[in-house]
């Protein structure tokens, strides 16, 4: 069937994966990519399908209301999949209002245009709002996030998505308007940009630069391959509940130093240093404040209800992750220049 479908945030690390997957998958759906193209964005990453008939690139920002409310009016959209945010947690520390604006403000006005849009009659429409697992706050050493979980935010960055979170909930409720959200854990894979932990430190072997480890570096988090979120986004946006949430995971809990001394030895093995090289650049530094301790995913819902499951093993996806930016030196070239020095510098000082 013929479809208009909205894909905000396709210029970004996971956005430019779904539009991709969508783009190929869907030639009678027409993907319209939203992207402010702020520092996170850029348009290299979807330069294979740039041309795609079924494809188009718009420059904006969705905190901007009036000309959200155009761009809906112009193209009907069907559907929407909001992946459009501020991202980095050590950011919204720094800045936690423009988390605030962009993800919950944001989030707000691309609700109302599409309940403004369809508000007499929902048939066939869907709003799908990707989330992310930090909104259920910190675990223990046991137990995992469940979709019923209680909210407990505890990042500027968290408490914006858990804000957006509520608010499409709310327009379900008042609105009726159908909506699917999905919590994912962390991402890793090709596009990411380099301020996020595996994507830094692949840059930062490369250059030789030290290793930053936040405080004892025994804090865990539960790894996803890129391309495998999403095809869950793929599933869930077709064949999801309405009203529903479905938590998104890897099976795959690393302490961060297993996983650094994981990629550490991958990287001496590729670029042909003596084993032991990269480990020596790892530098333990002060800790980020309000650092979540432990966040692991209990993916049985998808798996039961949509027979998702991870493709790859960890050590597959970082191997792959590896080759491709060893493979895409001007990409990282590119993004390393300017801006990012001066984060780099602040951040890391
Ligand atoms: P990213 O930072 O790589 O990309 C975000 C994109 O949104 C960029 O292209 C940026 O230009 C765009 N953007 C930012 N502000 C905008 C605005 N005001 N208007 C329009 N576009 C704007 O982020 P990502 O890591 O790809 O994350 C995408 C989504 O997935 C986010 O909603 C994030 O919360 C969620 N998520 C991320 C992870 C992860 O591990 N990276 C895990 C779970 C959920
Ligand atoms: O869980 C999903 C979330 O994962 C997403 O919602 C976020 O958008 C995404 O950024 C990610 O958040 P994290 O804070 O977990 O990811 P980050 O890569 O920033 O950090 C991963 C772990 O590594 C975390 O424990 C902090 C640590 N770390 C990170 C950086 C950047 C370091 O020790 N040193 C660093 O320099």
């Amino acid at each position: 069937m013929k479809k208009n479908i909205l894909i905000t945030g396709g210029a970004g690390f996971i956005g430019s994966h779904v539009v991709r997957l969508f783009v190929n998958n869907y030639p009678n759906y027409h993907i319209v990519n939203l992207d402010a193209l702020t520092y996170a964005g850029n348009m290299e990453n979807l330069s294979d399908i740039e041309k795609a008939t079924n494809y188009t690139f718009v420059k904006g920002d969705i905190t901007d209301e009036v000309f959200i409310n155009r761009l809906f009016e112009q193209f009907q959209f069907d559907g929407v999949i909001h992946l459009a945010a501020e991202s980095h947690v050590d950011r919204s520390i720094t800045d936690p209002l423009a988390f605030a604006k962009t993800n919950i403000l944001g989030t707000m006005v691309l609700l109302n245009a599409f309940k403004n849009l369809w508000k007499d009659n929902w048939d066939g429409k869907r709003f799908y709002h990707i989330s992310t697992d930090e909104v259920y706050g910190t675990l223990g050493e046991t137990g995992l996030f469940t979709e019923t979980t209680p909210y407990d935010p505890n990042s500027p960055y968290s408490a914006s998505k858990a804000s957006s979170d509520h608010f499409v909930r709310a327009y379900g409720e008042t609105y009726g308007l159908p909506y699917v959200i999905s919590n994912c854990s962390n991402n890793y894979g090709p596009n990411q940009f380099p301020e996020k932990l595996i994507p830094l430190f692949i840059n930062n072997i490369i250059e030789q630069k030290p290793l930053p480890v936040y405080g004892d570096g025994k804090y865990t988090r539960d790894w996803l391959y890129v391309v495998d979120h999403a095809v869950a986004v793929d599933l869930i946006f077709h064949r999801g509940k309405n009203h529903e949430t479905y938590n998104i995971g890897g099976f795959n809990e690393w302490q961060n130093i297993d996983l650094i001394h994981l990629l550490c030895q991958q990287m001496d093995e590729k670029l042909g240093r003596p084993k032991g090289t990269s480990k020596q650049l790892i530098t333990y530094i002060k800790d980020r404040p309000g650092h979540d301790l432990r966040y692991a995913i209990d993916a049985s819902k998808i798996n039961k209800e949509l027979s998702w499951k991870p493709s790859v093993t960890f050590e597959q996806g970082l191997s792959k992750t590896i080759d491709w930016y060893l493979n895409n030196s001007e990409w990282l070239q590119h993004i390393t220049l300017g801006t990012y020095q001066e984060y780099y510098k602040k951040q890391y000082k």
